[in-house]
């Protein structure tokens, strides 16, 4: 604490200026933040409350994970009272009932002989666990020199090493250096000039699967451990796969040996209108990784789940042996489990996946009537997702889209969320359709804002 900063008592009522010092804000310009700070205290349906006392229509699901929407009833209660029964079980050669409840609970959701679930905190711990399985897999069937992974140009895989190194947001990993290395990458599936302004899907792209054939060519398959690909890229603004595109990368991995890993932390648990994104398009890969939605964002959770064979090739050796040394202290967390088990049976009740499903054209239909407004150059949607690219200011980029959805935010009432020059909305599946089209008036004032 410097020597000017005041001390803070706990509860003190009024925020100071210089009590925003000390937390550094994660993916945040820290400095024109604390100049103008956007804090919410509280949340309940599909409303946030903001510092002020205005009430904020959540269009981002907090960030892509309250699927359910705030402050749910069940899951609250879930979360209490297993805070009371049993605050922490050591997860090492111990456990619980709940996180064997939930696994299965959670493998039944997935599609194919997708059978095994691994806990995790987050969709980063998600991702370097399913490529740390896939490097193991790959040497205890011995194939162990299968070390390289895959990614692609404009993905988005969490910020542990391995996610930040398959990941293909130049911003992530320019100033991380070496141990990114070992990687390489599929191409980009976007392409302004052949897509923009396609609702869903877009029919052109689907050919860039077969990109992974060049990589195949150029390292040797016996070299490939696991490509590993988001089926809608949401941290680089909502990018569909193409009509095609999941079906021909398993193609090619299955003809190769190599290992194919959906990353769904965003399209799990509904966002695209399904229990994941790998039943939306019937294409069955050998590990999902999955977070945010698994809670609706209440208790942080993730976790992949794995093909029976993979699991069964690590279960070998003499029984009291571990078989994958790899674990976090947290994995099953009891608070997690029992807000995961509570969610999920919201999902059930409430129908939620059909819901985003119905939903779809609607918010389709409300984001895509934008086309026209002033700067915008694209507008892509899926799922209960869509985003409107702006063309960046000359010399700026990013500042136009960080200028809307703070405008947004302080006069519309609309939380969004920009990546660079693209603002998205991916609101809670409980959205109505009245509040489709105040986020998407929300939007419209943001993109004028900024015109
Ligand atoms: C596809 C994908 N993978 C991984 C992550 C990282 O998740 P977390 O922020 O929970 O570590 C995200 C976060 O948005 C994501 O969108």
């Amino acid at each position: 604490m410097s020597s000017s900063t005041p001390p803070v008592s706990p509860g003190q009522a009024v925020i100071q200026p210089n009590d925003l010092e000390a937390f550094w804000l994660p993916y945040t310009s820290n400095r024109a933040f604390k100049r103008a700070p956007r804090l919410v205290t509280s949340a309940e349906g599909t409303r946030y409350l903001s510092a002020d006392g205005r009430g904020i229509l959540d269009g981002t699901s907090g960030l892509w994970c309250c699927n359910a929407g705030h402050a749910r009833t069940p899951i609250v209660s879930a979360i209490q009272a297993q805070a009371q029964k049993l605050d922490f079980a050591p997860p090492f050669q111990f456990s619980h009932p709940q996180a064997f409840a939930l696994a299965s609970r959670v493998a039944a959701l997935a599609p194919g002989d997708l059978d095994h679930v691994f806990f995790t905190n987050s969709g980063s711990e998600s991702v370097e666990t399913a490529l740390k399985i896939a490097l193991g897999f790959h040497n205890v069937t011995g194939q162990g020199g299968r070390q390289r992974l895959i990614g692609r140009e404009r993905g988005y895989h969490g910020v542990g090493f391995g996610g930040t190194a398959v990941g293909g947001m130049v911003a992530n990993r320019k100033i991380f250096g070496t141990l990114l290395a070992g990687v390489d990458h599929l191409p980009t599936t976007y392409n302004r000039a052949e897509q923009a302004f396609t609702v869903g899907e877009p029919e052109w792209g689907g050919h860039l699967a077969n990109d992974l054939e060049r990589l195949v060519a150029l390292h040797d398959a016996s070299t490939i451990a696991a490509v590993i690909v988001e089926p809608m890229g949401g941290s680089t603004g909502v990018l569909p796969s193409p009509k095609g595109y999941l079906q021909r990368l398993r193609d090619i991995c299955d003809q190769y040996g190599i290992l194919l890993i959906f990353d769904e932390v965003i399209t799990g648990f509904g966002r695209l209108g399904a229990s994941f994104a790998a039943e939306r398009y019937g294409v069955v890969p050998d590990m999902i990784t999955f977070a945010k939605g698994i809670t609706s964002g209440t208790v942080p959770m993730g976790g992949v789940i794995v093909r029976k064979h993979i699991y069964d090739a690590f279960m070998k050796g003499p029984d009291y042996a571990v078989e994958l040394f790899h674990g976090y202290t947290y994995s099953a967390h009891p608070l997690a489990c029992a807000a995961a088990l509570a969610t999920l049976d919201l999902y059930r009740e409430e129908r939620l996946f059909e819901r985003s499903r119905e939903l779809e054209p609607i918010l389709a239909t409300a984001i895509h009537a934008l086309r026209g407004e002033p700067n915008v150059v694209d507008i892509r949607s899926v799922g209960l997702a869509a985003a409107v690219e702006l063309a960046p200011i000359p010399g700026a980029p990013g500042q136009r889209g960080y200028d809307a959805v703070a405008h947004a935010f302080d006069h519309a009432g609309v939380l969004l969320r920009a990546a660079g020059d693209s603002i998205i909305t991916a609101p809670p599946l409980i959205i109505g359709e009245m509040e489709i089209g105040e986020i998407a008036e929300g939007l419209k004032s943001a993109v004028r804002s900024v015109a």
